[in-house]
């Protein structure tokens, strides 16, 4: 049998440079520790997130010249409209300019003082939008998520006895349920169709709506096919049609799988939450055919929905996810498994269990490696949980993990080697790594954009 390669060719290129380590000592002390303040030509490969940064098709291209920039009514905006309903069945939408914004319309609508609103782990931003309204996210995930060691075909499942012991206490203070494709926060995981169906069905029992955080629905949709009974000889779209026939409504942050630099959308079923939406997203993102978004955008958008649910798209991608794995696997170099669909995620918490918590392991592995060989991850720990709404107490989650979030169409599997490589090193001289970091500075929300560190 012949090897397995990539379904593209490459026709543009982008070139990138290494530094040296005194440089990058100089650039990460000069960013407070903070990788979000480097600037993008001090890193060599930059796996801070897969959101905006995937590599658009020469079909995306060709839709961005033929975008329609009329402010109402533009034929991008039906394009766009077109393709949701075809791949996602949805009838009404309105474009926002990314995923966040998305949320902040839905949420102004459904989001009341004192809510609760359950599901798996909700992604920071989904859960910045329920504290802002002093309403409460219930991660009502799987206890399998939280043993990186532990192999689980859909650790982002929502454990259903969990949701429904919460639901039979509190369903007068839930507005609806929210089901995030594939379960970001534990490890870019998937979720099955049975559980969907399992959420479906304690949602008809209370009367309330579903509604996915959709941002990697292809790819969750790419795991049910490989993984789930019933579904290998199923294609993607049948699978997500399937998927979303159990959601009411959809936030979307179409960075991720319908590979756009910028654009997101709300998408439901019922005239009238369009309807009060639409009130909202005048107000915050634009008119109701355009939200935030350029018509080549849209266009570009509605290309990427597409492509993004072929199979031979997701199985070039996630395959690279997985080269990745393997080789840490081989090293032993610890990582949530198996590997997810966008991204592979250290265990910082195995990697330096010596650093005490309160100085943030994951952040502290983060900056190794980018000393290390130039590389950006991203921490998913105590910075990104940070501090409790009502005690102001720092949160310090079950995982502490080092995210490597690796862009759509990017980097090629030699990219993959160095990565690997240069965690190697870390992990080889962990036991030298005996401090941390502490604050000096923080944002009252979502602190970990602009958080100021030092070494502790
Ligand atoms: N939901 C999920 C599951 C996400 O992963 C993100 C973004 C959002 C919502 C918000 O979308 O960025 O378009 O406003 N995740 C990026 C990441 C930022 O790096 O994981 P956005």
């Amino acid at each position: 049998e012949l090897p397995f390669s990539e379904s593209y060719k490459i026709k543009m290129v982008e070139p990138i440079r290494r530094s040296t380590r005194q440089e990058r000592e100089q650039w990460i002390k000069d960013a407070k520790y903070n990788l979000f303040n480097l600037k993008s030509d001090q890193v060599f490969i930059d796996l801070l997130t897969d959101s905006g940064t995937g590599a658009m098709s020469d079909r995306q291209w060709a839709a961005i010249m033929m975008g329609d920039e009329s402010y109402a009514g533009a034929s991008s905006f039906f394009n766009m409209k077109n393709a949701i309903k075809n791949i996602l069945g949805f009838d009404y939408f309105l474009p926002t300019h990314q995923g966040r914004a998305a949320e902040n319309v839905l949420f102004s609508v459904l989001v009341k003082e004192g809510d609760y609103i359950p599901g798996n782990s909700h992604f920071d931003t989904t859960k910045g939008h329920i504290e802002f309204r002093k309403a409460h996210a219930v991660d009502c995930t799987i206890d399998e998520a939280a043993n990186t060691e532990l192999y689980h075909p859909f650790k982002g499942n929502v454990d259903p006895a969990k949701l429904e012991k919460f639901m039979a206490e509190h369903s007068s203070k839930v507005p609806f349920i929210i089901v995030t494709v594939t379960n970001n926060t534990a490890g870019g995981q998937p979720v099955s169709m049975e559980c969907i169906r399992q959420v479906r069905a304690i949602a008809n029992k209370y009367n309330k709506p579903v509604v996915f955080d959709s941002a990697r629905f292809a790819e969750n949709a790419y795991f049910i096919k490989m993984r789930e009974k019933g579904y290998e000889s199923k294609t993607i779209k049948e699978i997500v049609r399937e998927m979303f026939s159990n959601a009411d409504a959809m936030t979307m942050s179409s960075k991720k799988d319908a590979i756009v630099n910028m654009g997101g959308f709300i998408a439901m079923r019922s005239e009238k939450l369009h309807q009060e939406c639409s009130v909202f997203n005048i107000m915050f993102e634009g008119f109701i055919t355009y939200g935030g978004m350029s018509g080549r955008d849209m266009n570009a958008l509605a290309v990427g929905l597409d492509e993004g649910t072929e199979f031979s798209v997701l199985e070039t991608r996630i395959k690279q996810v997985e080269y990745l794995g393997e080789k840490l696997k081989e090293y032993g170099v610890p990582f949530q498994f198996p590997s997810g669909g966008h991204a592979i995620f250290v265990d910082a918490n195995r990697v330096l269990p010596n650093i005490p918590k309160e100085e943030f392991r994951a952040q502290t592995l983060g900056i190794e490696l980018y000393l290390e060989a130039g590389i950006r991850g991203v921490e998913i720990g105590a910075i990104l949980a940070d501090r409790d709404p009502e005690t102001r107490e720092n949160r310090y989650p079950k995982l502490e993990l080092l995210r490597l979030a690796i862009p759509r169409r990017v980097y090629t599997n030699n990219h993959m080697d160095v990565v690997a490589a240069a965690l190697k090193n870390v992990f080889d001289r962990r036991d030298q790594i005996k401090k941390g970091f502490c604050v000096t500075w923080e944002a009252p929300i979502m602190r970990h954009f602009t958080i100021h560190l030092e070494r502790a």
